[in-house]
């Protein structure tokens, strides 16, 4: 398995989708990066991490060590989430993480109060429904490397050596400004129907000069929310 220069992409390995293939290869996350990581979004011993393709389980043992977390990492390949579980126990934190060999895009994630990734661009942004949809708001999810796309600019952005983090925070759903209601069903005498009309989207993430697409709506915080 070929490590990548620090800071590069990691390569995409699968065009086509198998569930046993991973859809980006393993490259390690320096320590240095780690460290920035769980200290932007100030893990403390009360979270629950998850990092989603955990690799060799270094974020969440770091957070177990360091912060006193508890933490879980989702890795789809099971060598490394056995070489993730000898170095928990290494480590003397096996009783406060876990590592599931488990697809990212399936596994269950509610319970996590801060997420990691070091994924790619396109993943983090196919990933990013699940999020929004899964996490708690406040959940903190911070990102090396690679961000989730324009329509979803970080809060933070800060460098380590050559790599830059990214931090955001899943809104809190009644600080949206809701300044659309009705639906199909519900429209106001006099409207003609329109198709798949949003019942519900924030002022933020309206796009210029057009109604989001119906995924769109719930999935973007208003970009006033948490600033
Ligand atoms: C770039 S490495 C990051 C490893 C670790 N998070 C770190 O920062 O050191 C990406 C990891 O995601 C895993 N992965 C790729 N696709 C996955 C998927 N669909 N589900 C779970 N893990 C996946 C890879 O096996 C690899 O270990």
């Amino acid at each position: 398995m070929g490590l990548l220069n620090h800071g590069a992409a990691p390569a995409v390995r699968a065009q086509t989708q198998s569930r046993v293939e991973p859809d980006v290869i393993y490259v390690p996350t320096p320590q240095a990066a780690v460290d920035a990581m769980l200290d932007v979004a100030q893990v403390k011993a009360s979270d629950i991490v998850y990092d989603l393709g955990s690799g060799d389980g270094r974020i969440v043992i770091t957070a177990a060590k360091k912060y006193g977390a508890r933490g879980v990492g989702i890795e789809i390949d099971p060598a490394l989430v056995k070489k993730a579980n000898d170095n928990a126990a290494a480590a003397g934190v096996a009783n406060r993480v876990r590592f599931l060999t488990q697809d990212l895009f399936t596994s269950d994630i509610s319970e996590a109060t801060v997420v990691t990734l070091y994924l790619l661009q396109s993943i983090n942004e196919r990933l990013r429904p699940k999020l929004i949809r899964e996490l708690k708001p406040g959940t903190r999810i911070v990102s090396h490397v690679f961000n989730m796309g324009p329509e979803w600019p970080p809060e933070k952005t800060i460098e380590v050596d050559r790599s830059r983090i990214f931090f955001w925070t899943i809104p809190s759903v009644p600080s949206r400004k809701l300044v659309g209601t009705y639906s199909g069903a519900r429209r106001p005498a006099g409207k003609a129907r329109r198709a798949r009309i949003p019942r519900v989207f924030a002022r933020g993430a309206m796009p210029p000069g057009g109604m989001p697409r119906p995924e769109y709506v719930n999935e973007f915080p208003p970009r006033d929310t948490n600033r």
